[in-house]
């Protein structure tokens, strides 16, 4: 059959994204994959301004695209299929994306594809390591935390996920307690390098709880209490304080995902391999414990390349291939929406 070109488009939170991919035959090629980050927009605010955003996204979508086609050598006549995040996400930042995307679809003609942000982080090892089905995803971002057995392109199924807080917001918000920088993910892990994690005794929450349902928002409190009783005993914190904090925190919050992680394989027959992507899938203690889990449970471990783990329009762009694949055409009604379960 005829390669298939399809360009992708990433707005749901604060990466704006354009991304082309290529199949040939059985092989898909990542022709080009370009992010413009809006950390620093958002840095002095502690967190992702919706309306910010949104104006941010508008302003860098036409440039992500046309330097997308550049890196690819693609002409934008030569796209076949335009694929956009649809949700979930800040509604701003997705209506932008699908806007931009209808607009193209129109203008060229070509089809045009709604994707689950949720799907396009699920299906990347499928991309990037051609991991087969089924398998199991721990997605764990700034925004998201679940386990998702993955059956096929389209076929998901939640096994559980957070509560409350997702992992990288809690690895924030403990770094701003800290009076350590944003994104707080990096700064705690370089501070627990040089800390003892047995120093601070921290709850390994819902571990009594069967199931695969996890919550962070009572560890950052716990955080805070021993943050304030070392504050309280001598005045201030050292450096060496923060640094155990750091890798107590660190450690405890590596205990639950591991464990939590042991008992989702331990459920599931037939599996093919445990993966991971988001943010904190970037963090090497964590990546390290669960890598141990799956080989303990006699799987592969299969761990993106961090640019393909955190927010990207390359997995936007392989999910809207696989559903076009399938069948999926949208069109002009396509609707962004700001809360989609898979
Ligand atoms: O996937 P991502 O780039 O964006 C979304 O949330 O969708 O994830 C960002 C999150 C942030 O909360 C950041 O602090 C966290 O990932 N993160 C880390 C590390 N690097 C990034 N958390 C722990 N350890 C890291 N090394
Ligand atoms: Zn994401």
């Amino acid at each position: 059959s005829a390669p298939l070109t399809i360009l992708g488009l990433e707005s749901s939170c604060d990466d704006t994204g354009a991304a082309i991919l290529r199949r040939s035959g059985g092989a898909v090629a990542i022709l080009s994959n370009v992010v413009a980050s809006q950390t620093d927009l958002h840095a002095a605010f502690g967190g992702v301004v919706p309306e910010i955003a949104a104006r941010a996204h508008v302003e860098k979508l036409d440039l992500m695209v046309e330097q997308a086609l550049a890196e690819a050598g693609v002409a934008l006549a030569g796209i076949d299929a335009i694929a956009v995040t649809a949700g979930p996400g800040l509604i701003g930042g997705v209506l932008s994306g699908v806007m931009a995307a209808k607009g193209l679809a129109m203008g060229l003609g070509k089809p045009l594809i709604g994707v689950n942000h949720l799907a396009g982080h699920a299906l990347t090892p499928v991309l990037t390591d051609g991991l087969g089905f089924p398998f199991l995803m721990l997605l764990v971002s700034g925004g998201h935390c679940q386990f998702l057995r993955v059956d096929g392109p389209q076929a998901f199924q939640r096994l559980g996920g957070t509560i409350d807080d997702a992992p990288g917001e809690a690895f924030d918000k403990v770094a701003r307690l800290l009076g350590l920088p944003q994104p707080g993910g990096p700064a705690v892990e370089r501070a627990a390098a040089l800390g003892d994690p047995r120093r601070f005794d921290l709850p390994r929450p819902l571990l009594d709880r069967s199931g695969c349902d996890l919550s962070f928002s009572g560890l950052k409190t716990a955080v805070l209490r021993a943050r304030d009783g070392v504050i309280a005993d001598k005045g201030g914190m050292t450096e060496q304080d923060r640094a155990d904090l750091c890798a107590s925190f660190q450690a405890a919050i590596s205990d639950v995902l591991a464990e939590k992680s042991r008992r989702a394989l331990a459920g599931q027959a037939r599996l093919t391999g445990f993966a991971v992507a988001g943010g904190v899938a970037a963090n090497a203690s964590l990546r390290a414990r669960l890598e141990r889990v799956a080989a303990a449970a006699g799987l592969p471990f299969v761990a993106p390349p961090l640019a393909l783990c955190t927010d990207n329009a390359a997995m936007i762009a392989f999910a809207g291939l696989l559903a076009f694949e399938a069948g999926q055409r949208d069109d002009m009604t396509l609707s962004a929406r700001p809360r989609w379960p898979l």
